[in-house]
């Protein structure tokens, strides 16, 4: 997987998909709520476990590294199965401006499109890109939730998003 539109990952990725995610957490600790350190204690199989259990998309540069990375949670219990999350979206600093952040929302979203009504997700408030990559696709704001992530000793409000798609 090089290049090119963005794929699905399978299980066989997990040690790409770590480093990505786990640079992701390290470098934007304020915009992700899970923690790099935690993430960074799980063993290869969890990582190979959330590529089974989520879809996540990416691209892959010429070595072979991803660039970056979209993820759709899909609910499974009946009265949820209508709604997914859009979560994890993250552009290596040398692809951001390239078009890769567009691409792999994309790809979320069509693989959604038919079998979901509702996509939502959550960002920080003030993270300018993200929030206009998502009213790009026209996801809207529905709430605040305020000192959503405290990340040393700062907190930080999430705008929570939806898009209707059915
Ligand atoms: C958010 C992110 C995925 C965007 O990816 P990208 O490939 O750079 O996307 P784009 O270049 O298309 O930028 C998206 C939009 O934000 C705009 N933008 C980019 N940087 C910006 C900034 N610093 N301030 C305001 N707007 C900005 C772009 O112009 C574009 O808007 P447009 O479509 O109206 O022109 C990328 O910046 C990233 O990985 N950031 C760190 C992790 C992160 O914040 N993830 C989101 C978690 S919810």
């Amino acid at each position: 997987m090089t290049g090119g539109p963005p794929c699905r990952l399978g299980p066989d990725d997990a040690a790409a998909f770590r480093a990505l995610r786990l640079e992701a957490l390290q470098r934007h600790p304020e915009v992700f709520a899970a923690d790099f350190a935690e993430e960074a204690a799980r063993p290869l199989d969890w990582f190979a476990e959330r590529l089974a259990a989520n879809e996540v998309f990416a691209t892959a540069g010429p070595d072979g590294a991803l660039l970056g990375m979209a993820g759709l949670m899909r609910h499974a219990t009946a009265k949820l199965r209508h709604k997914a999350v859009l979560w994890g979206v993250y552009v290596r600093e040398e692809a951001r401006g390239t078009g890769l952040g567009p691409a792999l929302v994309g790809a979320a979203l069509a693989a959604a499109r038919g079998s979901i009504e509702e996509v939502r997700l959550t960002v920080t408030a003030g993270n300018e890109a993200a929030i206009r990559l998502y009213e790009g696709f026209g996801f809207r704001a529905y709430g605040l939730e305020e000192r959503a992530l405290r990340v040393a000793g700062r907190d930080y409000d999430d705008v929570l998003m939806a898009l209707r798609l059915g």
